[in-house]
């Protein structure tokens, strides 16, 4: 029920209408009896700055920022967490009295996805595939949690500057190659596998190493959605698989614990969630 007092949450993104934000969280205010409404709005890039003056003028408590103002969207806001700020790209912002805040709640996401698991993180040695913004944000959240991760990625020079970066942050970082990625004694001393690149999008996608090398006990997440060829194989190969719902999850949960100061209902958001992708 929308009210004169109603406070209203957004979700910038271009396209948007995909986004499964709006039915986890309404679902969670609704439940919890929360004075709040969530909505998407389509913000083309050459629109960024006005929408998000817009936060401002029309007063919203916050907003969740997607593709592709991830990053674009720093230079507009007043403030940045850590995460926000080491990672170089904004899911989340919140509005105090004109004062926008930008945080990072990606990697936060990943790791509560990874503690459902019951992955313990200490001296766990992790493979993270893809060096953009996704990998940015997961690779920063293992690193403070004292993972080692091996980053591969394409383009080796993003890779090598994504390792540099990530050094700071204080973690163990080195670079894999083609070779070890297909290699069965490397890949053997890997207990998480990451892919956060776009490769399984499509249904045609291969994965991008050699899935028969991998084996049972090894975790292997994708950050896409659904069971791709990747987790479908690695599955077949006895491994543990966790695909992106879970960190779609757990981003929205700290989220909504950054604009509310409420203790997010997870659950419910987790039910909202699946019945909203399965219809
Ligand atoms: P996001 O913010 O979702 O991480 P991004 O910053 O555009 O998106 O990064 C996409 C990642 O997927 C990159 O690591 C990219 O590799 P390059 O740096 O070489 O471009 C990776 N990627 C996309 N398509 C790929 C493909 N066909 N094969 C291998 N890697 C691919």
């Amino acid at each position: 029920m929308i009210k004169g007092t109603t406070k209203i949450i957004g979700i910038f993104g271009y396209p948007v209408e995909h986004t499964k934000s709006p039915a986890m969280h309404n679902a969670a205010f609704e439940h919890l009896g929360l004075d709040y409404c969530y909505v998407p709005f389509s913000v083309k890039p050459e629109g960024l700055k006005a929408a998000v003056d817009g936060i401002r003028a029309f007063g919203l408590a916050g907003v969740n920022i997607t593709v592709p103002h991830k990053e674009t969207v720093l230079p507009f806001l007043d403030k940045l967490s850590e995460e926000a700020s080491f990672i170089g790209a904004v899911n989340t912002v919140k509005n105090e009295n004109g004062i926008l805040t930008g945080y990072n709640t990606d990697g936060i996401g990943f790791m509560r996805s990874l503690e459902e698991k019951g992955v313990q993180a200490k001296g766990k040695k992790v493979l993270i595939l893809g060096a953009g913004g996704a990998a940015r944000a997961v690779g920063y959240a293992l690193c403070k949690e004292s993972f080692e991760c091996h980053i591969y990625n394409r383009t080796v020079e993003k890779g090598i500057a994504l390792c540099g970066h990530l050094a700071k942050a204080g973690g163990k970082v080195r670079m894999a190659d083609n070779d070890s990625i297909n290699d069965k004694v490397f890949l053997s001393e890997m207990d998480i596998l990451i892919n956060t690149t776009s490769v399984g999008l499509a249904e045609s996608d291969a994965p991008l190493l050699k899935t028969s090398l991998l084996a049972p006990g090894q975790i292997v997440c994708d950050l896409i959605y659904k069971q791709t060829s990747f987790l479908k194989e690695a599955s077949k190969a006895g491994c543990v698989t966790m695909n992106g719902l879970g960190m779609l999850l757990w981003q929205g949960a700290a989220a909504f614990e950054i604009w509310t100061a409420a203790k997010a209902p997870v659950e419910i958001m987790r039910k909202a969630l699946e019945k909203n992708l399965l219809g």
